[in-house]
């Protein structure tokens, strides 16, 4: 939670900084979804338009740092960064070089060859084990292509990783536009919120947001719970979930936050009832039933109808809403419904 603590170090911005004909190392996250070797969804992808653009104009030599998937330090050839430079360059209205490898003499000497206001995208990082394990000498292998590193991986940032925190440790580093702006909005979200302030938290994992959690019931009016983590809150107050997702080591956690949270005067709202199914699948036939009716032998997989209308209301009053995670299992479309209702109502 370091990045909305009131001591976040302020980043420099890129517009100080001389570009001409630099060596610019940009990490980016164009961690988009594809499918048959076409991208799916372009968001991602104009992002980081506005600050390439912007190196661009400033003449500099723009080496993009990426990852895609979980490929574990493998090379995954449905993986590959190509599809997603094909894209990038549809949009940048000029070609995207790409390499395939992020190390080694192919990359070395592409990026020897690169030109002012040429871009370069190095091959997927991750398919080096030594990305995610943040290994120094990976770090500063790549850090030697670039004369300045520029952060703009907004989805990627918090993760402890070579081309998040090992380079900045050996490169002057600077926030790319897209990581300013997100940055300024979650101090604005932070320190400064207009209200009331309704947060939503959903997805499938207490553990991976416990810390948000804890951050945001100190500083929102009201926290609505929803998707596969909202079950182990209702186990920990003694609710039945039938085989819904559970993290039973953290049921104790969970019960002290929220004991901790009403303390702190915010409200938690959990649904108020729950698609069921009785296996996990898309096709499965559903039920909608309520918090305290759940049956033994089916799963949640989605906020019910009473839920959405209750979270629904509670938004309309807000005047800051900050939203993190899926509602339901939203990859399958079935079951999805709730999650868009609240999107759509937004
Ligand atoms: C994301 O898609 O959330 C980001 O690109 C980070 O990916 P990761 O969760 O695999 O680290």
């Amino acid at each position: 939670m370091t990045l909305v603590n009131k001591e976040r170090p302020s980043l420099e911005t890129l517009q100080k900084t001389d570009l001409a004909s630099k060596r610019v190392l940009v990490r980016v996250d164009l961690n988009v979804p594809l499918k048959e070797g076409q991208v799916q969804d372009d968001t991602r992808i104009d992002a980081v338009l506005p600050t390439l653009r912007y190196l661009i104009e400033m003449d500099a030599k723009i080496i993009l740092l990426a990852h895609l998937g979980r490929p574990k330090g493998k090379v995954v050839e449905s993986l590959r960064m190509k599809p997603v430079a094909d894209r990038l360059g549809e949009k940048m209205g000029q070609s995207i070089k790409t390499v395939k490898n992020c190390i080694g003499d192919l990359a070395e000497s592409a990026v020897e060859k690169l030109q002012s206001r040429e871009i370069l995208l190095l091959e997927n990082l991750r398919f080096h084990a030594e990305e995610t394990a943040n290994d120094p000498t990976f770090a500063t292998t790549l850090a030697k292509y670039g004369d300045l590193f520029v952060q703009d991986a907004f989805g990627v940032v918090h993760r402890s990783h070579a081309s998040t925190v090992g380079i900045p440790q050996v490169l002057p580093t600077v926030s790319g536009f897209l990581l300013k702006h997100e940055l300024d909005v979650l101090d604005k979200a932070t320190q400064n919120p207009d209200r009331p302030y309704v947060a939503i938290v959903g997805g499938a994992k207490v553990s991976s947001k416990l810390a948000v959690l804890e951050r945001l019931s100190q500083i929102v009016d009201t926290l609505m719970i929803g998707g596969g983590m909202s079950y182990t809150f209702m186990k920990a107050m003694g609710k039945e979930i039938g085989d819904s997702l559970v993290e039973e080591r953290l049921l104790e956690t969970a019960k002290q936050f929220l004991d901790q949270a009403q303390n702190a005067r915010c409200q938690i709202v959990l649904p108020d009832d729950h698609v069921c199914v009785p296996r996990f699948e898309n096709e499965a036939p559903q039920s909608i039933v309520k918090t305290d009716d759940f049956p033994s032998d089916q799963m949640g997989v989605d906020i019910g109808p009473e839920t959405i209308l209750r979270f629904n209301q509670l938004l309309n009053g807000a005047k800051t809403v900050l939203w993190n995670g899926p509602l339901g299992v939203f990859e399958m479309p079935n079951f999805a419904k709730g999650t868009q209702a609240i999107a759509t109502h937004l």
